[in-house]
């Protein structure tokens, strides 16, 4: 059985307050929450923040990016040795808009995947096809390379997909439960191509306008194993929501 796995990314979104805010506010609406794991990627400022106030809670922590050295001269990167030392177990790697905005290629994903792992942070890595792409009929074509590439000499273990089709970021425009499920059944059978019977255990997330109107719904296709979840992770009922879900 794929425990449901359920994480907010903040993207570039709240201070060091607001973040102390929401956990004030989030922590007693998942206190009880159980058989899910929750997890929360604030930007890189407000991390220790969270550590701090997450601990001895039911809730993890992540960041957003990661980058493949454990230290040396380059400015403004952050490393997987970094994010370990103040308390992420977690790290989203090749999420489409640092594919799109900033050159993020599957070769860079795969490098960060075997760093982060190196370093004992499990790994959220984001796939996804273009409103272009699914109009053209590359959905399955894209899925298949980015899973390829991205796992390339990577174990089955310490990993947790996430399938964003990249049309229903931000936009409103959720992917229907049938289109969710069919991108998830297929990276379900390349996992399996790759990874034989292990491919059963790895969580497979939906992302893109996921709310708390449409969790449950989401939730409910064999394949969705959970959800990373951009603006309506931003406030805590809305989040809590999503993480107290009831399959439909
Ligand atoms: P959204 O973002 O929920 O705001 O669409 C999801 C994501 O990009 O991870």
């Amino acid at each position: 059985m794929r425990t449901p796995f359920i994480s907010a990314n903040w993207k570039m979104n709240k201070t060091v307050d607001e973040t102390a805010a929401f956990f004030k506010d989030f922590i007693p609406l998942v206190r009880d929450t159980e058989g899910v794991d929750i997890v929360i990627a604030p930007p890189f400022t407000s991390l220790h923040t969270a550590a701090t106030m997450i601990k001895g809670t039911n809730i993890n922590l992540a960041a957003q990016n990661v980058y493949f050295e454990d230290k040396g001269a380059f400015t403004g990167e952050i490393s997987p040795v970094m994010l370990s030392d103040i308390g992420c177990s977690y790290v989203i790697i090749g999420h489409s808009e640092r594919r799109q905005y900033f050159g993020e290629t599957d070769e860079v994903v795969n490098k960060k995947i075997k760093a982060s792992h190196k370093y004992g942070l499990d790994v959220i890595m984001c796939i996804g096809e273009s409103l272009q792409e699914r109009e053209t009929g590359k959905t399955f074509e894209v899925l298949k390379r980015q899973v390829a590439l991205g796992l390339k000499d990577i174990p089955a273990t310490n990993i947790v997909i996430a399938y964003e089709p990249i049309w229903a970021i931000g936009t409103g425009k959720t992917a229907t439960t049938e289109q969710a499920q069919e991108a998830h059944n297929f990276i379900r059978r390349e996992l399996a191509s790759l990874y034989g019977g292990a491919s059963e255990d790895i969580r497979i997330l939906y992302g893109g306008s996921v709310t708390p109107e449409n969790i449950d719904a989401l939730m409910g296709c064999p394949d969705v194993d959970g959800a990373l979840v951009g603006g309506a992770s931003l406030k805590a009922e809305s989040f809590a929501r999503i993480v107290n879900f009831k399959r439909s």
